[in-house]
Formats: structure tokens, sequence, C-alpha cells
């Protein structure tokens, strides 16, 4: 059962109150490496509330364009048993299968499908709503302690290879989001020298 407060339509949604705690965990989120994701994983009911998070996303439109499939081991470890099949067939290179360990190790992922509806809002704004899903998805397995990583890999690109995880015609992977525990914290990556990033305008 969740603990998440629910609103109904027009409901009034209380407004941000200031939270350093907020900040600060914005400030040190860092991706996992996706085979370094171990057991514990989230519960069915922590999966619940994470997949209800990752859900209240901007969409333009209320078009809600993305869909999730929960990829438990079992499941994942058939497919990337197929992708290996795969990638001998497409005489893909030896680091192309080795991306599959990514695929199989962590105790749950969660993969977002962008699922855009033609002649509604722009294409482009659609899968942005997909990625900002994943986005939130991994903010809210970290509001639960838990790591992630946000991975593609060949795979999403490679029509019969998505196609094993239910991926149809007009859909495209936004990204399989990994989800378990690190038993060491993550090193810093580089980040951007803010300052060249950002025009300010009077
Ligand atoms: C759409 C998308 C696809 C990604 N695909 C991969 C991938 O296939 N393999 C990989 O190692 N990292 C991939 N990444 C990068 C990681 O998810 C992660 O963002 C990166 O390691 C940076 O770490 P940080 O999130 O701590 O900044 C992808 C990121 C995005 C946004």
């Amino acid at each position: 059962m969740t603990q998440l407060p629910v609103y109904a339509l027009n409901d009034a949604v209380p407004l941000p109150v200031p939270s350093p705690e907020f900040r600060r965990r914005l400030a040190q989120r860092r991706s996992a490496p996706a085979q370094s994701l171990t057991a514990p994983g989230p519960t069915d009911a922590e999966l619940d509330e994470i997949l209800l998070l990752g859900a209240r996303t901007p969409d333009h439109g209320k078009l809600f364009p993305w869909r999730f499939v929960v990829l438990g081991p079992q499941s994942r470890a058939e497919i990337a048993e197929r992708l290996a099949v795969l990638a001998e067939v497409r005489n893909k290179p030896a680091k192309d299968q080795a991306v599959l360990a990514k695929l199989t190790a962590a105790p749950i992922t969660i993969l977002v499908i962008s699922t855009p509806i033609p002649d509604a809002k722009p294409i482009w704004e659609q899968e942005l709503s997909a990625g900002a899903v994943c986005m939130n998805l991994e903010h809210a397995a970290s509001g639960f302690g838990y790591s992630a990583s946000w991975i593609t890999d060949w795979y999403a690109y490679d029509a019969e290879g998505s196609a094993l995880f239910g991926v149809k015609d007009g859909e495209k992977v936004a990204g399989f989001i990994h989800i378990g525990t690190l038993t060491e914290p993550p090193l810093e990556r580089p980040r951007p020298e803010i300052a060249t990033k950002v025009t300010r305008l009077p």
C-alpha cells in the first residue's frame, strides 16, 4: 500500500516548500554501473510507488505517450540469451555481446517505451516526456535508497532485438532503468562547467 498523497482531478496540490535535503539529494545524484547493481531491489509495493512517481511527469497534451514493461530477472535472462544469438547473426563485435551482462545484473528493470501519438503534439515533445519519465523513475528509486542505471545499448535500436521486449512498430526504447543496490559509493564523473552552458538574458 502506498503512503503517497493521492490527488483527485482539480484538487489543490500543495505548493513546494524549501527543502535543503531535496537539493542535497539532487546534488549527489549519481547513476550506478548497471553490472554493479545487486539485491536488494524494490519490493512489489515499492515498485508500484516508483512507477506511480515515474508516471507523474510533464507531457504536452495529457497524452501520457509512454508505457512501462517491468522485467524481472527471468525474462531478462531469457531475452539476453536470444540477444546473444542475434548479436552473432549481426556479426556484432565482442563488446556488443559483453554489454548483455548489464541487462541481466540488476534485481529489477523498468523498460520505458516511448509511444508517441501521430498528429497530436510534436513527436519530439512526446519523446522528451518519455525521457523525463526515465529521470523521474531514477529519482523515485533513489527515494527508497536504491541506485539506478539508465541504459539503452545496441538492442534498443535493433528492431528485432527491441521486439523481444515487446516494443512495437512506431514505438521506441526510451531507456532500460535498472534498479538495485550498490555496495560501494560510485565515483564522481566529469560535470560541465556550468557557466559554459548558461546564457543569461536581462
Ligand atoms: C538516453 C540515455 C541512454 C544511455 N545509455 C547508456 C548505455 O547504453 N550504456 C551506458 O553505459 N550508459 C548509458 N547512459 C549513461 C548513464 O545512464 C548515466 O547517465 C551516465 O553514466 C552518467 O552518470 P550520471 O547519471 O551519474 O550523471 C545513457 C544515458 C541516457 C540519458
